[in-house]
């Protein structure tokens, strides 16, 4: 197939361009050459900003668009309306995000999403939700069903740029003693990255649209098995030190961006089913997964490659990476591991 991906370079649609590429599809990227300059071999790089390049990409035939960069209303319409004529189907890479508030687990396809965002609004961190949900609205409006629409979890692996499941890799193959929550029972939800764009070709090879939460894994997972699970996969070198949700709290600790992927339920209950969504309906259209121990395998030993600290997400748009520095690790443990 013939695929265009608005975006391509850095973590999940490098991913998409990596098994397309294995896969014989012919690629072309559309970007800004920020992220990665470095040209990919076999595949077509169109370089410009889609918020005012669109034009390069005028009088172009594709079998499909891949979204993988949309965070603006006005922006994922513009480029929807410029290739409707163009290509065959659209996906929109969204967010399990894009559903707002998770009041209980088991959220489908079905459940409501973020109310329209207020006009104007552009700040994407602080209107993430509400703007994914206004842009898959775009998406679906501009191209009626030709729209498909992935509504990722957590995504994880090799090339993630956000620190977040790669803090706990990171961090417990380095050994000593670990601050962590005492949440064990918290759902967790994360897909590995591979898993995620090899099964999206395999939804546009199909030609399929519609509506997917995409997360894993099949059986549910708790917080305190993953970090078992993790300490196990990277040598058991690590001592948990297990501290109370009130007492991190009480100091001040900030759950998800400092301890990635804790959610602090007892004062947030809008999570409760935030990693813990439905994905019967992904499952049913293949959706598979890879081991969490493979996951982890294959996140440290690009770790260890890697040469360059993370490098921000889209860079403007998203958070700074999260994870505690080792030093106020130290000084969490002395004043709470009581
Ligand atoms: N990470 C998660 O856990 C998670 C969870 C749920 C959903 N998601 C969604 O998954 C997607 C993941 O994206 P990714 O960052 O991994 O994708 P990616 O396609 O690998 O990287 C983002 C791409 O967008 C390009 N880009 C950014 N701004 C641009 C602009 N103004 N014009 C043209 N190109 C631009 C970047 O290149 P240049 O910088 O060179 O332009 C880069 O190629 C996002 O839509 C995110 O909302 C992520």
């Amino acid at each position: 197939m013939r695929l265009l991906v608005l975006g391509g370079t850095l973590f999940l649609g490098r991913h998409i361009v990596d098994t397309g590429r294995v896969r014989g599809h012919t690629l072309t990227l559309f970007n800004r050459g920020r992220s990665d300059p470095a040209p990919v071999p076999g595949v077509e790089q169109i370089h410009g900003d889609r918020e005012r390049d669109l034009s390069l990409l005028a009088d172009r035939q594709w079998d499909a668009a891949i979204d993988t960069s949309g965070y603006l209303p006005r922006v994922v319409r513009a480029s929807a309306e410029l290739l409707a004529g163009g290509i065959d189907r659209y996906t929109f890479v969204s967010s399990i995000s894009a559903y707002g508030t998770f009041p209980r687990p088991g959220l489908d396809e079905d459940a409501p999403t973020a109310p329209a965002p207020p006009p104007d609004a552009e700040d994407v961190v602080r209107y993430y939700s509400e703007l994914k949900a206004a842009c898959e609205r775009e998406v679906e409006g501009v191209l009626p069903g030709r729209a498909l629409v992935v509504r990722p979890g957590l995504i994880v692996g090799p090339r993630d740029p956000t620190e977040r499941f790669t803090y706990w890799v990171r961090r417990l193959a380095g050994g000593g003693r670990v601050l962590v929550p005492r949440a064990m029972d918290q759902p967790v939800q994360l897909i590995d990255v591979r898993d995620l764009a090899g099964w999206i070709l395999d939804l546009v090879e199909a030609r399929a649209t519609g509506v997917f939460n995409a997360t894993g894994p099949a059986t549910p997972l708790t917080f305190g098995s993953m970090l078992e699970r993790i300490r196990s996969a990277t040598g058991g070198r690590a001592e948990f030190v297990w501290v109370p949700e009130d007492r991190l709290a009480e100091a001040g600790v900030e759950p998800w961006g400092e301890l990635p992927l804790w959610l602090d339920l007892p004062r947030h209950e809008a999570f409760r089913g935030f990693l813990a969504v439905d994905i019967g309906r992904a499952r049913r259209a293949g959706l598979t997964f890879r081991s969490l121990e493979e996951t982890v395998a294959d996140t440290l030993a690009w770790l260890r490659q890697r040469a360059d600290p993370p490098k921000q997400a889209s860079d403007e748009v998203l958070p700074p990476p999260a994870g505690l520095s080792k030093e106020r690790e130290s000084d969490l443990l002395e004043r709470l591991a009581t």
